[in-house]
């Protein structure tokens, strides 16, 4: 029997696999990590389209960053879905600390697919993204309606397939079907690197505000970076919905 759990996630009949489709772009879905994604990861880590605008990933970026990185993030998803596996008998929906699905693919014809990148909701951590909290850093969600989490968001797109929505799409996908109800979002203080117009545009079109933008702050493979900073909140409509 299907786990009301995993809700709104499907589940693929012949793998096992948890997946979400994305709400416009129904070729894409999202799904957890897999430990053989490293080969797809290493040429768009070592395009400049994509790391001259991500601050974390090493360059040359080499197979073993791309191990290290899946041996990070796959044990994340794996107890995620052990969570939800283990609340299966709970009518009320589980609320998270993540999400278990957070790689981008593109679904062939034939039911195959292809790596197209990764969105990832995280706990803030950078100090222009809890400025004005009182917080200097976050390390559980607490929910406290009157002291709402602050949340960020960090993601990537392979170059072939930038400009065609996709990422506004998997954010506006991930936001609206798990973090807000399934992990509890309600508020979000996000980053790009100064200049990034994509990015700045995908938080754009999900309704994010620009708050400011902080000169050489942050040290990216050697050079200071300036950083624009944006914010979203839970409409207060939208809270009555899910609460
Ligand atoms: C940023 C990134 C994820 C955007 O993904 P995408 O799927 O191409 O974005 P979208 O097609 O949803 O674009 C949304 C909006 O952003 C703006 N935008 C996107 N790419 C742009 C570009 N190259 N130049 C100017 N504006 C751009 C546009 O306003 C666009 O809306 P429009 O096409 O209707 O005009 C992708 O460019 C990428 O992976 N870049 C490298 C890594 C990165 O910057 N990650 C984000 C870190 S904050």
């Amino acid at each position: 029997m299907d786990n009301s759990q995993l809700h709104p996630l499907e589940v693929n009949p012949k793998t096992g696999e948890p997946f979400l489709h994305l709400l416009s772009h129904k070729n894409i879905i999202l799904t957890p990590p897999r430990l053989s994604d490293g080969p797809a990861m290493i040429p768009l880590f070592n395009d400049e389209r994509v790391y001259h605008w991500l601050s974390s990933p090493p360059y040359p970026y080499l197979p073993e960053h791309a191990e290290w990185w899946l041996n990070q993030v796959k044990p994340v998803s794996d107890k995620l879905l052990m969570e939800l596996e283990a609340a299966r008998e709970d009518p009320t929906p589980k609320i998270v600390d993540g999400c278990p699905v957070c790689i981008i693919r593109e679904v062939k014809e034939d039911g195959t697919d292809i790596f197209l990148g990764s969105i990832d909701l995280s706990l803030a951590e950078q100090p222009w993204e809890l400025e004005g909290t009182g917080r200097i850093s976050q390390g559980t969600p607490r929910r406290d309606p009157r002291d709402p989490d602050i949340w960020t968001l960090g993601d990537y797109l392979a170059p072939s397939h930038h400009r065609q929505g996709i990422m506004s799409d998997a954010l506006q996908t991930l936001l609206h079907q798990w973090g807000i109800p399934r992990m509890g979002v309600r508020r979000m203080v996000v980053t790009t690197l100064a200049g990034n117009k994509g990015g700045v545009g995908v938080f754009e079109k999900n309704g994010f505000k620009f708050r400011k933008t902080v000169d050489d702050v942050l040290e990216v493979r050697g050079t200071m970076r300036g950083v624009h900073v944006l914010e979203w909140t839970l409409p207060v409509d939208e809270e009555k919905v899910v609460v």
